[in-house]
């Protein structure tokens, strides 16, 4: 049977305290709520919850996140069939809040679904402005717009290319590509000791790396000037992250930009196995579950 020792051996170098990192990785989590303060306000769902017994703690990162003890079906109570919130993992919750979209601008979602972070931008954006919300995935793409219409979300245009050939017509101030990836930051060992993992909406024969690099360039080059980009994916793999960033600083005149949100984070790495990246790559931020009680992710923040 894996482990997580076994199953992330090879990254034992470069995560910081690895026993911590499997510990957390055999640890329930507390469920993280993104409130929608299109439809409600987080002091309304918290007295909601409460009332139904359950310990909801404000997170301080975003007056939107709840956190809830003992909650394993969030998306079973009544207040998640009205729209009140959108269960979501703390670490999710940091892209869009990293790209800090502002009502009124235009705002590109290359691969936008189930459309966790298009919805959290549209309630940053208070519905104001335009999201083009992409996802070349038919039956993905479904439950993009069931989430965005669930939410009430008036602000979203959805399209579906693939990210790499989205059209190069219009310019945005902000560009998001949380890329497809192999999701290694939800792998989770259970008290039995059975590796439970996310599905992915990939194929397994699917030359990751190069797809994330094509999609980066291409989002890129959506950047109006001075616009940024949010890089994101939710996996250790240097592969699919640093490897990914430096192809693009070696092929565009890109700047990492440092991400100033209040979170425990490692930053990117600048030597893996034979390779060796940019020093600005330590702007980067890998984000591991013992340190923030959440799933794992890479950001990169990019300026045109
Ligand atoms: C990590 S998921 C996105 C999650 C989404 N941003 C959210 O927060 O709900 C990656 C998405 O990229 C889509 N995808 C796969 N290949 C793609 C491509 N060539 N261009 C754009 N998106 C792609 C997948 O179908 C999947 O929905």
């Amino acid at each position: 049977m894996s482990t997580c020792e076994t199953t992330f051996a090879s990254y034992a170098a470069f995560i910081p305290d690895f026993d911590a990192f499997c510990t957390a990785l055999r640890t329930p989590r507390t469920c993280c709520l993104r409130v929608n303060t299109l439809r409600t306000t987080p002091a309304v769902v918290q007295a909601l919850l409460a009332s139904q017994g359950y310990h909801v703690t404000p997170s301080p990162l975003a007056e939107e996140l709840l956190l809830v003890e003992q909650l394993p079906h969030p998306g079973r109570l009544r207040e998640a069939y009205l729209g009140y919130y959108h269960p979501q993992a703390l670490t999710s919750a940091l892209v869009s809040l990293s790209l800090a979209p502002q009502p009124g601008e235009l705002v590109c979602d290359l691969c936008a679904a189930p459309g966790s972070k298009t919805s959290h931008m549209a309630q940053l954006m208070r519905n104001q402005g335009v999201i083009v919300a992409n996802e070349p995935a038919h039956e993905r793409l479904f439950m993009l717009e069931y989430n965005l219409k669930h939410l009430g979300i008036s602000n979203v245009i959805t399209t579906r290319y693939t990210g790499q050939n989205f059209p190069l017509r219009c310019k945005f101030a902000r560009v998001l590509v949380d890329a497809p990836c192999s999701g290694e930051g939800n792998y989770r060992w259970d008290r039995q000791g059975r590796l439970r993992r996310v599905r992915y909406a990939v194929s397994p024969l699917e030359d990751l790396p190069r797809l994330q690099k094509q999609l980066l360039v291409r989002g890129y080059d959506l950047l109006a000037p001075g616009g940024s980009l949010l890089y994101a994916t939710c996996t250790y793999n240097p592969a699919e992250n640093e490897a990914v960033v430096q192809a693009l600083l070696e092929q565009r005149p890109a700047t990492l930009q440092p991400i100033t949100l209040p979170v425990q984070h490692s930053p990117g790495l600048q030597q893996w196995q034979e390779y060796t990246y940019d020093e600005r790559m330590q702007l980067c931020w890998r984000l591991y579950p013992h340190q923030t009680g959440s799933v794992g992710f890479f950001l990169a923040s990019i300026r045109a």
